[in-house]
């Protein structure tokens, strides 16, 4: 996402993107500093521990950069009255809705990372009054581990594919996240600026295999070769981290008050299997 930030800055606003030495979200004081370091307009947090099943082992680590290190920006930020967006994930629900979540919906994580990113919201909500917590989901960008990369990647390796097929999402692409945070930024000069927690991912929905066997189709239609894909059911891809069977977001309460719409994540996810192929295609010339 970070990436997809210094692609696609905020109109009107020069993306600073520090590296890991110059803030390290795990080290309060590192945060801080950065934080003072610049009059900033605004400051975005995209930067978390993401590994879901090692975070388990790694609780504290998870903690450190999910919780303690948005908490840090956020005290930092509001004693210096900067606003702070800061991303958060599906993850902090359990996934047993039968519909979409909204906002006010009540968290219940089932993982260490979902309860390390739901405290990371909690502190950041009560440390930083200006702030918007942005709650995507299945994010995938032509860059990074993610799954459309992953699928290209082991489909150019593999005759075969099972995907998992009892878990709906809506993915959504980094590019179409950076946009939302353009929007937000758009707002923060105003008085009473919107504040507080956002859903905002890919329109529509799908499962795991429905995002695949688009990838593949897209992928196919460019010429690539691709492997048969089969449908499977969670407990047949066991992993150390229940994932939640429905991880839909309701993305209405972002469109009203920021006036964005989020694309099919059809139309997202072809846009980025294009930029994959075509950046195959360069490094197969190159070659
Ligand atoms: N990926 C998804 O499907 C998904 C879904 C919902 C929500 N989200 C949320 O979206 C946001 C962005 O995630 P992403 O997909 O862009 O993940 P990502 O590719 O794993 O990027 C996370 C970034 O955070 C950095 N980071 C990790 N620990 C850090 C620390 N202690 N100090 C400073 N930087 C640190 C990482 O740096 P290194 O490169 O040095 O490790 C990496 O650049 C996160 O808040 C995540 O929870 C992601």
């Amino acid at each position: 996402m970070g990436r997809a930030l210094r692609e696609a800055p905020p109109a009107g606003f020069e993306v600073v993107a520090p590296s890991r030495a110059e803030l390290d979200l795990s080290d309060a004081a590192s945060a801080a500093r950065w934080v003072a370091a610049r009059p900033w307009a605004a400051i975005v947090n995209a930067g978390a521990w993401t590994a879901v099943d090692a975070a388990e082992t790694c609780a504290a680590e998870a903690w450190a950069a999910n919780a303690l290190g948005p908490a840090a920006l956020a005290r930092a930020s509001a004693e210096r009255g900067v606003p702070l967006i800061h991303i958060s994930t599906d993850y902090v629900f359990d996934g047993g809705l039968d519909r979409p979540y909204r906002e006010d919906d009540p968290v219940g994580p089932v993982s260490v990372y979902g309860a390390s990113k739901a405290a990371g919201e909690i502190a950041v909500a009560a440390l930083n009054p200006r702030s918007v917590i942005l709650r995507t989901a299945w994010v995938f960008s032509p860059w990074g581990a993610n799954f459309v990369r992953t699928m290209l990647r082991l489909g150019a390796e593999r005759d075969a594919l099972s995907v998992v097929d009892d878990q709906a999402g809506c993915p959504t692409s980094a590019l179409d996240i950076a946009r939302a945070v353009g929007a937000v930024c758009a707002r923060l000069g105003e008085p009473g600026a919107p504040s507080g927690v956002f859903h905002f991912a890919g329109a529509g929905e799908t499962t795991w295999f429905g995002l695949a066997s688009r990838v593949f189709e897209r992928a196919a239609a460019a010429g690539l070769r691709v492997p048969a894909l089969s449908p499977i059911a969670s407990s047949d891809w066991p992993t150390p981290v229940r994932r939640p069977a429905n991880s839909r977001l309701d993305t209405a309460r972002f469109t009203r008050t920021f006036g964005l719409a989020p694309r099919p994540w059809t139309q997202a996810a072809d846009e980025v299997v294009d930029r994959l192929v075509a950046a195959a295609g360069q490094e197969g010339k190159g070659a």
